[in-house]
């Protein structure tokens, strides 16, 4: 369903997005993340209607710099910019320079000659992204900073739901899992509570960070009650790659205790959505029947609607940039 917010073939009316660069979800407010969301919408019916979008990027240059592995996202950047008439680079970072060991600062004072308009970076480093646009004069967006924040994740799953159940206010969703590690989960939360939604953590003790409560959620470490009367499931991959040491049993004991299936799905609402941001491990934290289960799993559609909110960021992006540019141009004369 798609709330009738805004005018579906012009975009929202108001746009109330004024930040330089996107960095993470925390600190933004309730409408600041309804104008990305409402934006957002109107680049899904555009997509899906396969209708082009005003080239707002047209002339701009948008390099993608990825110092981690990356399929969605990665797409999803290139495909959103390119919709918008940018032209895209994608920087392989094991292909450059930074294998000959020039340093996170060197490659961005390289990239910053290039005059580039967007930055999108992922990187291994919790604050790289926040630490580029102190050095940068281009805008810059936060694809995943290690396990601090990976805010256009956050903001496409809220429009998933947003579509799907009409409003986000009131809702019940359990983020379930590698809680420790996930920036995900931290988009996810600090969105989730702005917009009125109770907040369920479910993870066993040893994947919580500590006094993660203080973030205004509930946490549980059986799936059984904390999934009773949510409206939506949200899993999380074992980040693995994170982990210095076991932080669990066995995948399969894992599975046992914390593997979404349709058995401890059945404690939640009947009708309640499942997700996962991918890449998912079947069988670790979720069924492989349930993931594709199209009466259940929203996780394609996940997919299809980040390349709509990532048009929405750089689309607000770039008009900022616009307006700081004018400016200085005014400046001058
Ligand atoms: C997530 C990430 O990279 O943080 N994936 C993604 O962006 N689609 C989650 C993950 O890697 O588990």
């Amino acid at each position: 369903m798609v709330p009738i917010t805004v005018s579906l073939m012009t975009g929202p009316a108001r746009i109330n997005f004024h930040h330089p660069h996107l960095l993470g979800i925390e600190g933004l407010s309730a409408s600041e993340i309804e104008t990305l969301l409402d934006l957002g919408d109107h680049y899904v019916e555009l997509n899906r209607r396969d209708e082009p979008a005003e080239p707002l990027l047209a002339n701009r240059t948008q390099i993608n710099l990825f110092f981690e592995n990356s399929t969605r996202t990665r797409m999803s950047f290139e495909l959103a910019g390119k919709q918008l008439g940018a032209r895209v680079i994608n920087m392989v970072a094991e292909a450059s320079s930074i294998k000959k060991g020039e340093t996170l600062l060197d490659t961005a004072m390289t990239l910053n000659a290039l005059h580039p308009d967007v930055l999108v970076l992922r990187h291994r480093d919790s604050g790289a992204s926040a630490l580029l646009a102190q050095k940068m004069d281009c805008a810059v967006v936060n694809a995943g900073d290690g396990s601090h924040e990976h805010p256009t994740q956050a903001l496409l799953d809220a429009l998933t739901i947003r579509r799907r159940r009409g409003d986000l206010d009131g809702q019940v969703i359990a983020i379930c899992g590698d809680i420790l590690h996930s920036r995900v989960a931290r988009s996810n939360i600090h969105l989730l509570v702005t917009m009125g939604v109770r907040v369920r953590l479910i993870a066993p003790p040893t994947l919580l960070p500590p006094f993660i409560e203080r973030m205004g959620v509930e946490v549980f470490h059986d799936m059984h009650a904390g999934l009773k009367g949510c409206d939506v499931v949200m899993m999380l991959r074992l980040q693995t790659e994170r982990m210095s040491g076991s932080f669990v049993p066995s995948a399969r004991e894992y599975f046992h205790y914390y593997g979404l299936d349709y058995a401890k799905l059945a404690a939640a609402k009947e009708d309640a959505l499942v997700m996962h941001p991918g890449p998912m491990n079947r069988g670790v934290e979720i069924d492989t029947d349930l993931a594709d289960d199209i009466n259940r799993s929203v996780i394609r559609e996940q997919v299809e609607i980040g390349v709509a909110i990532r048009m929405a960021c750089l689309d607000v992006l770039c008009r900022e940039r616009g307006k700081a540019r004018k400016q200085n141009t005014e400046d001058a004369a």
